[in-house]
C-alpha cells in the first residue's frame, strides 16, 4: 500500500471520508500529537488500530469528535464537566464520562467508560467535521515508541501500512492530551497533559491525581506501559547529578560511541562543549520539542543521556512524567541512578 501525505484540501477531506467509510485508518494532525483514526462504531476498523500499532487490547482507545458533535448520544455527562467543556475544549483535555455504549466495545477494551477528546487542530476539526462521526484514535506510533510530532514520523513507524496522513505541520503541544476521568465526583487526572491539575481546580474547585495502589490495575491501563521510548541506549540522571552525567558522556565518547545529552538549555549555557539535544527553558517549548527530540535522538546518539529538568508543579508534571517512561524509569530516585 503506498502511504500518501496530503495537507487538508476538499480533495484530500474527501479521500479521507472515503477510507473511513470503508473501514480503512487515516493518520491525522492534532494539536498535541498525530493521531491514527477509524470509525469508532466500526469493530472491524477498531481492531485494526489495534493490530496496526501492536497495542495490548486491554488499553483503550480515545473518541474524538468535532466541536459542534452533540456527546450527550454518547455518554452521561456529569453536571460539573459543562465548565470544564467550556472553559479547555477544544484543546488538549480529554474527559473520560460514563459510557452509553454506542461505539464499539473495542474502543473501550470492556470498560463501562468512553473518553472524549475534541482537538483544537485545525486539520483535526475540518476531519472530523467531514467525517462527522466519533473516530476512535490512539497516537499514530507502533505500541510504545515514541508519540510522533510531525507527519515524517508517523510515515517512519507506518510508511506502506496505512493509506494516509492528513498532514498539518509540527504539533506544537507536543505532549499527548490530559486524560481526567469525570466518572466521580471530583475530576480526577489519569495522564498529566497541558491542561494541569491547577487550571482544572481553578475552574471546579477541586482535582484529583489518580494514582493506582501497588498490584492495583490501573483505572488508565495505557499508563502502565513503558512508553515514548527512543529505540537507542539511554541513561538518566537528575538536575543535581550533572557531573556523573558529564562522567558518563565521556566514557561513551572514550568507547568510540556518539552520545547526547537530552537536557533544558541552562545546561547547555554551562557546558556548550557537548553535543546535546536542546528542550528550551519553558515548560511549552519543553513539551513542544521533546518528542522530536527523541527520535533524532534514536537516530544520531549511541547512549542518549537524559538529565531532569529544574523545574516541577504545572505542565512539567506532563512532561517529567513522559521523560520517566522515556527512560524506563517510573519514578526520581537518586540513590538508583
Ligand atoms: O493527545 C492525545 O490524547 C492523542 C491524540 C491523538 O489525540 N491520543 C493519545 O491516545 O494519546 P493514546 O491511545 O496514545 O493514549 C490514550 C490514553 C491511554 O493511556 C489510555 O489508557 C487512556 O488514554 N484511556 C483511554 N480511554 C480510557 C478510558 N475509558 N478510561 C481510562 N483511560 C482511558
Ligand atoms: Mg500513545
Amino acid at each position: 500500500m503506498k502511504t500518501q501525505i496530503l495537507s487538508v484540501t476538499p480533495q484530500s477531506l474527501a479521500y479521507a471520508k472515503e477510507l473511513i467509510e470503508a473501514g480503512e485508518v487515516v493518520a491525522f494532525h492534532t494539536e498535541t500529537v498525530y493521531g491514527l483514526g477509524a470509525d469508532a462504531r466500526n469493530d472491524a476498523a477498531v481492531q485494526k488500530i489495534f493490530a496496526l500499532k501492536g497495542r495490548p487490547a486491554d488499553n483503550p482507545l480515545i473518541a474524538h469528535v468535532h466541536a459542534g458533535f452533540d456527546i450527550t448520544a454518547l455518554v452521561e455527562t456529569p453536571a460539573y464537566t459543562v465548565r470544564l467543556r467550556e472553559k479547555f475544549l477544544p484543546g488538549p483535555l480529554t474527559m473520560v464520562y460514563p459510557s452509553k455504549g454506542r461505539v464499539s466495545r473495542f474502543v473501550s477494551s470492556g470498560l463501562p467508560t468512553l473518553s472524549l477528546r475534541v482537538p483544537s487542530s485545525p486539520v483535526a476539526q475540518a476531519f472530523l467535521r467531514t467525517v462527522d462521526i466519533p473516530i476512535a484514535a490512539p497516537s499514530a506510533n507502533r505500541s510504545k515508541h515514541v508519540s510522533p510530532v510531525t507527519a515524517q514520523h508517523v510515515a517512519d513507524d507506518f510508511d506502506g501500512d496505512i493509506p494516509l496522513i492528513l498532514d498539518g505541520g509540527p504539533c506544537t503541544g507536543g505532549i499527548e492530551s490530559t486524560v481526567l476521568d469525570c466518572t466521580g465526583d471530583v475530576p480526577s487526572i489519569l495522564r498529566a497533559g497541558l491542561v494541569t491539575r491547577e487550571m482544572i481546580a481553578a475552574e471546579v474547585g477541586a482535582c484529583e491525581v489518580y494514582v493506582p495502589h501497588e498490584g492495583e490495575k490501573p483505572k488508565s491501563p495505557g499508563m502502565a506501559y513503558k512508553h515514548y521510548a527512543p529505540s537507542c541506549r539511554t541513561a538518566f540522571f537528575t538536575a543535581r547529578e550533572a557531573e556523573q552525567a558529564i562522567r558518563c558522556y565521556l566514557t561513551e565518547q572514550g568507547r568510540g560511541g556518539t552520545p547526547y545529552f537530552l537536557c533544558e538549555h541552562s545546561f547547555l549555557t554551562e557546558h556548550p562543549e557537548y553535543r546535546a539535544l536542546d528542550l528550551g527553558e519553558t515548560p511549552w517549548e519543553m513539551a513542544a520539542r521533546l518528542y522530536a527530540h527523541l527520535r533524532t535522538g534514536e537516530r544520531c546518539a549511541t547512549l542518549l543521556i537524559g538529565i531532569e529538568p529544574k523545574q516541577d508543579g504545572g505542565v512539567m508534571d506532563g512532561i517529567k512524567n513522559r521523560l520517566l517512561r522515556a527512560f524506563g524509569r517510573s519514578e526520581i530516585r537518586e540513590k538508583d541512578v
